[in-house]
């Protein structure tokens, strides 16, 4: 979640916009649609620049096997699954009937629909029926807060070496570093930084695009 990379100024954010490479009209039309239709929640969705990125480094990495946690009216995944190789799947999970309905819809539209399955239930469950070996060479989670530490302890373990680990909301709009804020989400995100930094199997960077992103590499 989260529109646009936090702590720069409207101005410059616009700056930013502008020298990066610009959304086709699908992506452009899926959020104008997300905003009209959930107006509440469009905020959910991740900004221009992160899908940008995240497309760029599924490309770079040669990602073939992806899952995402987390995929709201499908933006997101779409920027994985261009990125992905010839032959390349995304696994999404998610809670939302509703939602994911525009989701499926954009991803016809985009022609990925033969490269997208969306699997609805709880995202734990999801993951703890695929297979234990190490088969995924990439993992987008952007779910639940609370829940982010399962859904690392599931994956890490399915990555293969080399594999990555993307993680939203790492940041939490600041409030990370509040310690009066004791905010349910606010807390999941702090027990996942300190639990993903702990982990020796991974080596990663906590970035400033969006809202925070949290980028493991499995060593
Ligand atoms: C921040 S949004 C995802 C945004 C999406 N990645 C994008 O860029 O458009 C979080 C999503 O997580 C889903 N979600 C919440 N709890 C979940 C759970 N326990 N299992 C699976 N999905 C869940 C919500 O339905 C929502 O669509």
């Amino acid at each position: 979640m989260s529109l646009r990379t936090g702590q720069l100024s409207p101005h410059l954010h616009a700056y930013l916009l502008a020298h990066t490479s610009p959304a086709d009209p699908v992506l452009r039309e899926l959020a104008d649609e997300t905003a009209r239709l959930f107006p509440a929640v469009a905020g959910l969705q991740i900004g221009h620049e992160q899908g940008v990125f995240m497309t760029l480094l599924a490309r770079i990495a040669g990602a073939r096997n992806a899952v995402e946690v987390g995929t709201f009216t499908g933006y997101s995944a779409i920027c994985l699954a261009r990125g992905l190789a010839a032959g390349g799947r995304l696994l999404c999970c998610d809670i939302s009937e509703e939602w994911t309905a525009v989701a499926r819809r954009y991803w016809r539209r985009a022609g990925l629909d033969d490269r997208i399955e969306l699997r609805l239930g709880p995202a734990i469950g999801t993951l703890r029926a695929l297979p234990p070996g190490p088969s995924l060479d990439l993992a987008f989670i952007d779910a639940d807060k609370p829940g982010y530490v399962g859904y690392w302890d599931e994956i890490v373990p399915r990555l293969r070496p080399g594999g990555i680990v993307l993680a939203d909301n790492t940041l939490f709009h600041g409030r990370v570093i509040d310690p009066a804020d004791t905010d349910a989400s606010v807390q999941g995100i702090r027990d996942f930084n300190d639990h993903v930094l702990a982990d020796d199997r991974v080596e990663l960077v906590l970035l400033p695009v969006g809202d925070g992103l949290t980028l493991a590499r499995k060593k």
